[in-house]
Parts: structure tokens; sequence; C-alpha cells
């Protein structure tokens, strides 16, 4: 039988191990996160990235098209012929200069990862597209999945192009209208839940152990595969080198969790010799992460992880009845589920936790707006972080540092446009009131 991938939980003390057709989101044993491992030794992986670029080339095949499928060999968990793309990962690496600038940064020194060029419009798509492979390798026939908005989008796009259903669970009045109105036109069957993510997330995952569903939110390992991609397609446009650092939003911490697996998976096959640092960058009003770290010491500790320190803390969330806030909903969390791998990706990458306010964030996206790559409020925590970053000179200004910007502006416009009309902050760039004259309207434009 060819190598096969496997799946094997990430707590030490278990490490269990299972089958890669064995449909899970937890260890069956003690309930800490899974992991997809493989057998790398015994598998064909290309000598070099640059390897890949030859596929660049043959992209009249839609899985060498794929920003995902087109790095196959490094998440092989299911054969060619389960492998479902509807084009995601088609995203620019796009140097900033301009901003850069504005942050007090050499040119050539600030990327922008622009993940809102998704077919759903947010960088979601690089983990459905592994997550409804492996349904269509297993033979899946519903999904589900709790969102604050663009796992949902993005499921709804990807269960209807496999033909399998899809129920969604959103908390009552936490969803930016972009993404709802997706949802529901990608024809999911929508449960509004009265409560928030927090909420929705726990029952998502009550409701998909006791009917057997396919639950496709990042506890599922195989759709965090897919979101590695993002990280290899940041080294192929930077022709296969590093950056030193990498900014990325921190919510139910998938991504991160994901981008350190690509790296410690990435040196131990021999394909770099140097990984970035990481800075995940919470909502003041949902900074589970950067609280633990920073403020209770809590860290990976070689995969002994102190659980105790983390159930006092959401105890103690319960008690103050604590719920995330933030204008940036997509990361409105306080129990984020991916913590744990989060932590071990901190590990690997030297990294960093910290939390900006909203006024931070609405600055930042109207900063990167300005300069013509939008992103939705949650994406540009990156930017509001990366400017404490290089205020506390844990940044250099010379250093090559890419953020990923999750989602498209478009996605919660609400907030843009409230920003600008109403808020009368540094970037606003409010709407000019000037009458039905022409005269007036020359005037103004002169002006
Ligand atoms: N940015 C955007 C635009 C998001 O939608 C999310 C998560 C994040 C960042 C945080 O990423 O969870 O990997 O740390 N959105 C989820 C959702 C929770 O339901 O759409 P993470």
């Amino acid at each position: 039988m060819a190598a096969q991938a496997y799946q094997k939980c990430i707590n030490l003390r278990c490490g269990a191990e299972f089958d890669r057709m064995e449909v899970l989101f937890e260890c069956p044993r003690c309930g800490d996160l899974l992991d997809v491992r493989y057998p790398w030794d015994r598998l064909a992986v290309p000598r070099k990235l640059s390897d890949f670029s030859k596929k660049w080339a043959q992209r009249n095949n839609p899985l060498n098209f794929s920003g995902v499928w087109r790095f196959a060999e490094l998440l092989p968990f299911c054969e060619k012929k389960y492998r479902v793309t509807i084009g995601e990962g088609q995203t620019v690496l796009q140097r900033s200069d301009d901003l850069a600038a504005e942050l007090g940064m050499r040119p050539g020194a600030l990327y922008l990862q622009y993940e809102g060029l998704n077919p759903s419009g947010s960088f979601k798509d690089n983990g459905m597209t592994a997550a409804y492979s492996y349904a269509k390798m297993v033979g899946a026939a519903a999904s589900a999945c709790a969102s604050t908005g663009n796992t949902s989008a993005s499921m709804a796009l990807y269960s209807h192009s496999c033909g399998l259903k899809a129920t969604v669970f959103i908390g009552e009045g936490k969803i930016a209208f972009g993404k709802l109105s997706q949802a529901m036109d990608y024809g999911a069957y929508t449960l509004q839940i009265a409560g928030d993510f927090d909420d929705c997330m726990r029952q998502v995952q009550e409701v998909c152990r006791k009917l057997k569903i396919y639950l496709v939110n990042s506890l599922n390992p195989f759709r965090l595969e897919g979101q590695k991609t993002i990280m290899f397609r940041i080294l192929e446009q930077l022709g296969w080198e590093t950056p030193d650092w990498i900014i990325v939003p921190g919510g139910n911490l998938g991504n991160s969790s994901s981008f350190g697996k690509a790296f410690a998976e990435l040196a131990e096959l021999g394909l770099i010799n140097r990984i970035p640092r990481l800075a995940v960058i919470n909502a003041a009003g949902a900074n589970t992460l950067s609280e633990l770290v920073n403020e209770r010491g809590l860290r990976w500790n070689g995969g002994n992880v102190d659980q105790e320190m983390i159930a006092d803390y959401y105890a103690e969330l319960d008690s103050r009845n604590n719920r995330a806030n933030t204008i940036a909903s997509a990361i409105e969390i306080s129990r984020p589920v991916n913590l744990k791998k989060c932590l071990r990706a901190l590990e690997v990458c030297k990294g960093v936790a910290l939390a900006v306010s909203d006024e931070e964030i609405l600055d930042a996206k109207a900063q990167i707006g300005k300069y013509g790559l939008g992103c939705e409020p949650a994406s540009a925590s990156t930017i509001a972080g990366l400017k404490h970053l290089l205020a506390d000179g844990i940044v250099g200004p010379d250093q090559r540092v890419a953020c990923v910007l999750t989602g498209h502006l478009l996605k919660d416009p609400n907030v843009t446009v409230n920003y600008h009309s109403q808020m009368a902050r540094p970037f606003s760039n409010p709407p000019v009131q000037v009458p039905n004259d022409l005269d007036k309207i020359i005037s103004l434009i002169k002006a």
C-alpha cells in the first residue's frame, strides 16, 4: 500500500494515532487537537521549493492553477481524484512602499498578502478546498460550521460545489452583512443562535458529535493543511526567500497554527534553512491569546501546556460574564479552539502575541485602503500590530515583513462607511455634501 497520511493527537501524554479515513475533529482518547502527519521519507517531495515554479507552466490544469493544490506534495493527504478546486489561492503578495514609508520602514520591507482575492473573498477558501476534498474522499454527506461569517461564506461555496449539505451556526447580530449575504445566497441552511461565536462553536461541536456531521471549522486538521499554502505562496512570491516576519490576525487561531506547521515541516524537509518570526494580533476586546501569553506566561512548553491555567482563565471570563467584544467581528472570539496549536506555532517561529484597540484597527484599515488594498477590520489588525512592534523595536525598519490581509473590504462595508462618514478619525475621508448645482460642484472640485 502507498504511504499514507495519518492523524495524531498533539497532546504529548496521549499521542494517539488514527487512520486518515477516520472522520474526527478531536482526539477520541483525550479530546485534544489532532494533526495531519505524513511519512515524508516514503513520499515524493520536491527537492527544492523552486521546483513548484514549474507547475505554473501547467496551469491549464485546474489543480495546478489552484494556489493550494499547486503545492499538493506538501499536503499529500488525498489522491488527485478527490481534490476539489474553484480557483482558490490566486492571491498576490503586494509590495507596499507607500505604506512602509508611512510606518517608517524602508522601501521593499513591507508586503501585504491579499487573501481577499479568493473566490469567497477571504483566506478561508485555502482551508475549505482541503476540507471538502477530504469530505469527498470519506464520502461525507452533510457539513456544518460555526462562524463569525467568513467560514460560513466559504463553506457554503465549497459544499455547494461538492453537493454536500451545509449548516451554518452564527451568533445573533454578530456577522457582517457581506458575509451573511454570501451564506444565504450560496444556499446554506443558516441557524442564528441567540449567543455569540463561542456559544455557536460549543453547540456545533455537540451537534456534529451527536449527528455525525462533518465539521469544517479549523478544529478540522485537514482544513488547516490547506491554509499552510498561504505561507508557500508568500515564499514563492519572494523568489523562495524567507521573510523576517509574518503577521497575522488571531481569532480562532487556525491560520497561525497552520503557518507554524508549514514552517516546521519545510524546515524538517530541508526546503528552508530559516524560519520567519510570527506575530499574532488579537483585538483588545478578544485578547485571550495575548493575555495568556504575555500576562500569565502560558507556553507550548514542549507540548506540556498548562491546561489548568487555560481553564482558570475561562472560568474567570465566565464569572465576570466577559464576552468578546470588538469592531473586528471576524476575530470576536474569547475561546480560540486552536490555542494550543498556536502556542506551538509561537514556539516554532519564536513568535509574539499582542492586542490592539478597535481605533488602531480602524485607522490601520483606512491606511491600507488608501494605498489600494481594501481589507476588512480583522485583517487590519496586522498593520495596527506592526506599528507597535516597530515602536517597541521588536521589528526593525529594515526587516522584511509580510502581513496577511485575511478578508476583502466589501465583507463589512458598514464599518468602513461609518469610519469615513461618522468618526472623524485621522484617516477619515467623508463624502462632501453639495447642492445639485454645476458651479458649486466645479468650485469644490477645483478647491
Ligand atoms: N481574519 C478574518 C477575515 C477572519 O474571518 C478570521 C476568522 C480571522 C482573521 C481569524 O483567523 O480563526 O484562523 O485565527 N474567521 C472565522 C470565521 C472565525 O468564522 O469566519 P483564525
